[in-house]
C-alpha cells in the first residue's frame, strides 16, 4: 500500500516538493480550515496529517482515522491538537519549535516598542492629516531604556525576548513552573521570581508560557491590578492566556498604560471593546510570519511527517 498523507492547509510549494512522488497527497490548499466532518472524510485511510493551529485534532477525529500515524503541526503550539489522546492511540504528534523562536521574540519586541512609543496612533495621526505643527505634548510614551521587563514563560521564546533586553540595558524577571539553571540565567541576565513579583514590579510584562488549563486567565482581573499604572503588556504567545473582558477594562481605566497582542481569546474574533482603544496594538497571529521562518516552519513540518511514515523517530516530536 503506497503511504498516504493530508496536508489540511496551504503549505510553500518548496515544502511540499520534498513529499516523495510515491506517496499519496490529498493538498486542501486553502487559508480556510476544513470541517470536523471534512476533516475526517479526507483523512479516513490515511497514514499523516500535516496541519496548521486552525485544525482541531481531538480525540474524535483520532478515533475516527485508526490508520493515521503521525499528525504534524506547522506550528510551535498544539493546543489544537489532543496529545494525550494521539499518544493513547499510538499517534506521533510533532511541532516545529525552534525555527520560529527568534522571529517569534522579534514581534514581541515590535509589540513592545510599538505600543511603549505609541507608533500605530502616531502613524495614524501622519496619515490623517492631523499634524500641523510640531507638538511639545504630542503623544508621549513610555521609556523603554534601563526598565524593568517581565516574562512568564521562561522557554526557549521567553529566553530570546530576555536577550534582546540587554541591548536595552533592563532588568529582567521571570517565572516559569521550573526554573532554569544557573549558567542561562547569567547568560540572559535575567532573574527568577514569583509571578506575582513579575507583574507588580515590571514596566513591561511580556507573555510565553504555553497554553494549560492552568495558564487560561492568567492575567485576570486580580493579575491586572497587581501591575503598574504605567505597564504594558505583550501576548504573543496564545489569546486564552489573558481574559480579554478584563484587559479591556484595565486599558480603558487606566489600570495599565497599555498592551500590544497577537493573539486573542477566540481567534479571528477580536473583543469587540479591544479596537476602539487608541492604547493596544493588535496584530493578526503573524509572530513568527517572516518569509524564512514560515519556509523553516513548513519544511520541518513535512520532514516529521516523513520520518515518522519512514519508521524513524520524529525530528521534533511534542514530548
Ligand atoms: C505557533 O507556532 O504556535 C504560532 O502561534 C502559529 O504560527
Amino acid at each position: 500500500m503506497p503511504k498516504s498523507i493530508l496536508v489540511s492547509n496551504v503549505l510553500p510549494h518548496e515544502a511540499l516538493a520534498l513529499i516523495p512522488r510515491d506517496i499519496d497527497v490529498d493538498y486542501h490548499d486553502s487559508d480556510v480550515a476544513l470541517t470536523r466532518s471534512e476533516l475526517i472524510r479526507r483523512l479516513r485511510g490515511r497514514d499523516g496529517l500535516i496541519c496548521h493551529i486552525i485544525s482541531t485534532v481531538d480525540d474524535e477525529v483520532l478515533a475516527a482515522v485508526p490508520t493515521l500515524k503521525v499528525v504534524s503541526n506547522v506550528a510551535v503550539g498544539f493546543n489544537n491538537i489532543d496529545v494525550a489522546a494521539a499518544r493513547r492511540r499510538s499517534v506521533v504528534v510533532t511541532n516545529t519549535p525552534d525555527v520560529l523562536t527568534e522571529t517569534t521574540a522579534d514581534f514581541a519586541w515590535a509589540l513592545l516598542m510599538a505600543a511603549a512609543r505609541r507608533v500605530v496612533e502616531a502613524d495614524a495621526f501622519a496619515r490623517g492629516g492631523h499634524w500641523q505643527r510640531w507638538q511639545w505634548d504630542l503623544l508621549w510614551g513610555q521609556d523603554v531604556y534601563g526598565k524593568t521587563l517581565g516574562i512568564l514563560g521562561f522557554g526557549r521564546i521567553g529566553r530570546a525576548v530576555a536577550r534582546r533586553a540587554r541591548g536595552f540595558n533592563m532588568r529582567v524577571l521571570y517565572h516559569d513552573t521550573v526554573r532554569c539553571d544557573e549558567a542561562t540565567e547569567r547568560e540572559v541576565r535575567a532573574a527568577y521570581t514569583d509571578p506575582e513579583t513579575v507583574l507588580r514590579e515590571s514596566d513591561f510584562v511580556s507573555l510565553h508560557t504555553v497554553l494549560t488549563p492552568e495558564t487560561r486567565h492568567l492575567i485576570n482581573e486580580r493579575t491586572l491590578r497587581l501591575m503598574k499604572k504605567t505597564a504594558i503588556l505583550v501576548n504573543a504567545a496564545r489569546g486564552p492566556i489573558v481574559d480579554e473582558a478584563a484587559l479591556v477594562r484595565a486599558l480603558s481605566e487606566g489600570w495599565i498604560a497599555g498592551a500590544g497582542l497577537d493573539v486573542f481569546e477566540d481567534e479571528p474574533k477580536i473583543h469587540p471593546g479591544l479596537p476602539p482603544l487608541p492604547n493596544v496594538v493588535l496584530a493578526p497571529h503573524i509572530a513568527s510570519a517572516s518569509v524564512d521562518t514560515r519556509l523553516a516552519m513548513a519544511t520541518l513540518a513535512v520532514r516529521n511527517c516523513l520520518a515518522v511514515l519512514d519508521g524513524a523517530p520524529a525530528i521534533t516530536p511534542v514530548s
